[in-house]
């Protein structure tokens, strides 16, 4: 079941995404060779306190961070640590869940680590451009494949593989509800969209083949093949005109 949010809860949404946009532009600023994952931690655990807020992802599933930080060909949910040094020429996504009365914004990009290949740049915008390609259609009178087709479209446009294993969803008291939004398939299927759902969007790109396997530890998806992987995603309100975005 697809809940609808009021405009109170909403309201607590946006409050939770001006903290998590904030932390992601921030960010750009902080990641350069020589830092660790941890550093991204710390930087995100301290500043979501400071806000008064809930870094949500702390426990969820035993999860041990605030934030998921993925080099490379990992895809998704890479545990930050002091061992793992960013080097010259290394992509890394981060992924954030703030919370606000209970209420959760989610939200991921991908950095580069000091200069990087033409062809990692490219894969970065491209994660980009699928999201907002994607969002075209996050509105009122289309439904919700018609988002996950269009991402697939500029995905594979450019060249690229989208991720099968992980998808969006939706988000609000909980970090996923439903509906599941994979990034791709055959336009015009899945529920209407109707203004106050809350839609977490976020292509998971790679270079290469999609499929992906978990580290030992639990949670690191990386790419089978080791080609790079890029991750973006915002929390999307449907209204009844734009959608609107909570996490920029
Ligand atoms: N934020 C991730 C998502 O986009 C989920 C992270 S799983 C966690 O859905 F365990 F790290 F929280
Ligand atoms: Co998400």
């Amino acid at each position: 079941m697809i809940i609808i949010k009021s405009k109170q809860e909403i309201g607590w949404m946006r409050e939770a995404g001006k903290v998590t946009g904030y932390i992601l532009n921030e960010l750009k600023n902080i990641i350069k060779p020589g830092i660790s994952t941890w550093d991204i931690d710390h930087f995100v655990e301290k500043t979501v306190k400071e806000h008064g807020m809930i870094a949500s992802e702390k426990g969820y599933c035993g999860y041990p961070a605030s934030v998921c930080t993925s080099v490379n060909e990992e895809v998704v949910h890479g545990i930050p640590s002091k061992k793992r040094i960013l080097r010259e020429g290394d992509i890394v996504s981060v992924d954030l869940v703030v919370e606000h009365h209970g209420y959760m914004a989610d939200a991921a990009r991908t950095y580069p680590v000091g200069k990087i290949s033409e062809e990692a740049q490219h894969l970065i915008d491209t994660a980009e451009k699928a999201f907002f390609d994607g969002i075209a259609f996050a509105k009122v009178g289309y439904r919700l494949s018609d988002i996950s087709n269009a991402i697939q479209q500029t995905v594979e446009g450019e060249g690229f593989n989208v991720i099968r294993d992980f998808v969006g969803h939706g988000i609000g008291s909980e970090m996923h509800e439903d509906p599941q939004i994979p990034n791709y398939g055959k336009p015009g299927k899945g529920p209407r969209l109707q203004e106050g759902m809350t839609l977490a969007i976020e292509p998971m790109i790679c270079q290469g083949s999609y499929e992906v396997d978990v580290l030992l530890d639990d949670w690191t998806a990386v790419t089978v093949d080791g080609g790079l992987a890029a991750h973006y995603e915002n929390t999307v309100v449907i209204t009844d005109g734009e959608p609107e975005l909570l996490t920029l």
